[in-house]
């Protein structure tokens, strides 16, 4: 849960480029067939935000990081989430994880679901996906970061889907938030003036999992975040030089897709703007 990360040599790269993509209109072009994208949520039945769904239970990963352990926070505090189920590779500090409504499930691997694991997430209403390294273009070799941007949530989202098929009940819907970012492509042959392999890998677990909705329509569905920089809640010198490019501040991020999980959108896909506006409705 350490803010401190977004604040790494690689940021400031990635805000020194945003800048320039800025400045020689590369990034608007990325951005707007990004947009192109997104598309309304046929099977959603509200779309409206900030307003309290039903009681929920509720899967989440990447807690022990930046983005996660916001979207915990947040969650353990709504009065609407009554049990919250973390998978994690490590255990999260005790005074998280002695919460009566917190389930930590370690995972020695997330490609696979044993019956414990299914088990803790049965009857599970949505799923807060955060887990995966910002700035792996460059650091991973793309096996790698296909196997922890794809495999892995797909992976989560065909047992979750299993499990569903097999309930009694399988028509109440379960809902997939999954974070990615900014300028990610779902055209996998389009040519990319940086880091195409990775925005591309990004942008096939997007494919994948609303093909995946899409097959499954009548009991799940998947929503997708592109957040451009996440800033801490706390404004420091670096936060506010962060500022200058595209960013929203991790809190209201997580407010989103915490109330995503809950009450759906009306679209299949947040963009960085509309994650923006959003926000801006929150803070006033
Ligand atoms: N930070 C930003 O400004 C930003 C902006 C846009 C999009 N995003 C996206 O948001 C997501 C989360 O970012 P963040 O800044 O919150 O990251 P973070 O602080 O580094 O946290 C990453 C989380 O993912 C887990 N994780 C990473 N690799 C894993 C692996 N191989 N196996 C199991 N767990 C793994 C980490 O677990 P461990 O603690 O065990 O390592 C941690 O819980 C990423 O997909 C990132 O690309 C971030």
């Amino acid at each position: 849960m350490d803010g401190g990360k977004v604040f790494s040599r690689r940021a400031i790269f990635n805000l020194v480029l945003l800048v320039a993509l800025h400045a020689f209109r590369i990034l608007p072009q990325l951005t707007s067939a990004s947009r192109a994208a997104s598309r309304p949520h046929g099977n959603t039945t509200c779309n409206t935000i900030l307003t309290s769904g039903s009681i929920m239970k509720v899967i989440l990963t990447g807690c022990t990081g930046f983005t996660g352990g916001e979207v915990l926070e947040q969650c353990i505090q709504h009065p609407s989430i009554t049990s919250v189920v973390v998978l994690s590779r490590r255990q999260l500090p005790a005074s998280v994880a002695s919460n009566p409504k917190v389930q930590v499930v370690i995972m020695d691997d997330f490609l696979s679901y044993n019956d414990d694991t299914l088990r803790a997430i049965e009857g599970a209403d949505a799923c807060i996906w955060s887990l995966g390294k910002p700035g792996m273009a460059g650091a991973m070799d793309n096996a790698t970061v296909k196997k922890v941007h794809v495999d892995y949530p797909m992976a989560t989202a065909r047992a979750i889907t299993e499990q569903r098929k097999a309930a009694a009940a399988p028509n109440h819907k379960f809902r997939f938030i999954c974070l990615t970012g900014l300028c990610v492509t779902r055209d996998q042959n389009k040519p990319l003036w940086i880091m195409q392999d990775y925005l591309r890998i990004r942008g096939q677990v997007e494919n994948e999992l609303l093909a995946h909705a899409k097959e499954n329509s009548s009991f799940f569905e998947s929503y997708i975040f592109r957040p451009a920089f996440i800033l801490p809640k706390q404004s420091t010198w670096k936060s506010m030089f962060l500022q200058l490019a595209p960013s929203v501040r991790v809190d209201a991020l997580g407010k989103l897709m915490v109330e995503t999980a809950l009450n759906g959108y009306k679209a299949d896909t947040w963009e960085h703007s509309d994650i923006v506006e959003a926000a801006k409705k929150i803070q006033a």
